[in-house]
C-alpha cells in the first residue's frame, strides 16, 4: 500500500519538538529550522509551549518526562540540562559532536554548557545576552540624546523622556522578567568575579555582600524610572512600548531584538543596544540547547540527524539572525550580523571579556532556587516598605537552604 508506506515515511522521519518560542521573532527563529530540517527530510513536529522564560514549558515537560511520554527533542537548558542527564534521561551527542568538530568550531562556553560528565548532552542553537539595554533610536535623536554608557546617562535620559511626556523605562513586574533585570545589576555592581560567585552559590555569605545591597537599590531605582504600578505585561509588551516610542528604554534579553526585528525594525536605525551600565566588556550569556530525549521510541539516528543540521553555519546564522541571538560558532563572519548581535559575538570572541552565566535563565541555579530568587525579588519591588537589607537578608536564606 503506497499511501501507507508514505505515513509511515512521513512519521519515521518527523520529530516531536516541545519549546517555549511562541512569540512573533521567537516563531520566525523557528521557522528557520523547520524549513532547513524539512529541506533535509525531517518534519519538525511543533509542541510549543507559551510563556516567556519557559515557566510554563518546563512544567508541562517536567509532566510528560514522568509520564513516560517525553517529547522527541526539547528545549532543555543549564542546570535542567544536566540535572535530566544525570537522570539517564538525555540521548549523550559524542558522535554528532566529533564529525561536526564541535570542539574546534563552537565557543568555548557553548560546549562548556553543553558538555557534561565527559559527554556532549545538547545541541547548542544560540547565545543570549542578558545585559542589554535598548534603547528608542527616534527619541533618542529627536531629544538629542547621547547614548547610554553611564548610570548618569540613564539617570538624564530619564529626565529628558519624562519631560517628553515618555515613559523612561518599559518595566514589567512578572517575577522570571525582574530577575533578568536584577541579575544585570549584580553584575554590574559587583562585578564579574563577584557574579561568578553569587551564581556559583558555593559560599551564600557573598550574597550579605555590600554591592548586592547596591544592586537592590539600583532594582528599586530602575522601577520607579517605570511609574507607578506597571503590572505585569508580557515581555513582548513591554518591547512593544518600546517599539512604539511610548517607552524610551528596556532591559532585556537580546530576544527582544528578535522581537523588533519581527515587527520590521531595524538595530541601528529603529532602536539600538548598549551593554548595561557597568557591564561592557561582559557577557551574560543563556545559551537556548535542545536535549534529545530518551524514550521507548528508538528515535536516535534522527534526533541525531537533527542536532547536526541545526548547529551547521547557514543554518546557525539564518536562525539566530532572526533570533536575536547570536551563533554558536566561531567560524562566522560577524559582518553578518547586526549592531546589537555584533557587539554580543564579539564580546564573546574577546579574549578579555568576562563571560558569566544567567542565573535568572537556569544557566546557573536550579528550578526551584531561580523561581525562589524570582518571587523574594518579585516582593520586593512590588513592596515599597520592604528594604533593601530586608530582602537582601531573602536572598541570603534562599542560597543558603539550596546550598545545605
Ligand atoms: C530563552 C529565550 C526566549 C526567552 C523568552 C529565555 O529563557 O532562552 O530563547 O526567547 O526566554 O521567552
Amino acid at each position: 500500500m503506497l499511501v501507507a508506506s508514505f505515513t509511515t515515511l512521513a512519521h519515521a522521519q518527523s520529530l516531536d519538538v516541545l519549546h517555549w518560542w511562541t512569540s512573533a521573532g521567537e516563531k520566525r527563529a523557528v521557522d528557520q529550522l523547520v524549513q532547513q530540517l524539512d529541506r533535509r527530510g525531517l518534519v519538525w513536529n511543533d509542541a510549543a509551549i507559551p510563556g516567556g522564560g519557559g515557566m510554563a514549558a518546563v512544567k508541562v515537560l517536567k509532566g510528560r518526562v514522568l509520564a513516560g511520554d517525553p517529547p522527541d527533542v526539547a528545549q532543555v537548558i543549564g542546570r535542567t540540562l544536566t540535572d535530566w542527564s544525570d537522570l539517564g534521561l538525555v540521548l549523550p551527542l559524542d558522535d554528532v559532536a566529533q564529525r561536526g568538530r564541535w570542539k574546534s568550531t563552537m565557543f568555548p562556553v557553548v560546549l562548556q554548557v553543553v558538555s557534561h560528565g565527559g559527554r556532549v548532552v545538547a545541541a547548542p542553537l544560540g547565545v543570549h545576552r542578558i545585559n542589554t539595554l535598548f534603547y528608542n533610536q527616534a527619541l533618542w535623536t529627536r531629544l538629542k540624546l547621547q547614548a547610554p554608557r553611564s548610570w548618569d546617562d540613564v539617570a538624564q535620559a530619564a529626565a529628558a523622556l519624562r519631560r517628553a511626556g515618555v515613559t523612561p523605562l518599559a518595566w514589567s513586574d512578572e517575577p522570571w522578567q525582574v530577575a533578568t533585570v536584577f541579575e544585570t545589576l549584580l553584575l554590574a555592581e559587583g562585578g564579574a568575579s563577584l557574579y561568578a560567585e553569587l551564581a556559583a552559590a558555593q559560599r551564600p555569605q557573598a550574597w550579605a555582600d555590600a554591592r548586592v545591597l547596591r544592586a537592590l537599590a539600583r532594582l528599586r531605582w530602575l522601577r520607579q524610572l517605570a511609574g507607578d504600578a506597571p503590572g505585569e505585561p508580557r515581555w513582548t509588551d513591554t518591547t512593544r512600548q518600546l517599539y512604539r516610542g511610548e517607552a524610551g528604554m528596556l532591559i532585556m534579553g537580546d530576544w527582544a531584538s528578535g522581537e523588533l526585528m519581527a515587527w520590521g525594525a531595524q538595530a541601528g536605525r529603529d532602536y539600538a543596544c548598549a551593554p548595561v551600565p557597568d557591564t561592557a566588556d561582559m557577557h551574560l550569556y543563556s545559551v537556548d540547547t535542545l536535549a534529545m530525549l530518551q524514550s521507548r521510541r528508538k528515535r536516535d539516528a534522527l534526533q541525531e540527524k537533527l542536532a547536526d543540521i541545526v548547529t551547521q553555519p547557514a543554518v546557525q546564522l539564518a536562525y539566530n539572525q532572526a533570533k536575536g541571538s547570536v551563533p554558536v560558532r566561531t567560524d562566522i563572519d560577524a559582518a553578518q550580523l547586526d549592531d546589537c548581535a555584533r557587539d554580543s559575538w564579539q564580546t564573546l570572541a574577546h579574549p578579555g571579556s568576562r563571560l558569566v552565566p544567567s542565573i535568572a535563565h537556569r544557566m546557573a541555579a536550579d528550578e526551584s532556587t531561580k523561581d525562589a530568587l524570582a518571587d523574594a525579588l518579585h516582593r520586593f519591588v512590588t513592596n515599597a516598605s520592604q528594604s533593601p537589607e530586608r530582602a537582601q537578608e531573602r536572598l541570603v536564606a534562599i542560597v543558603r537552604g539550596a546550598a545545605r
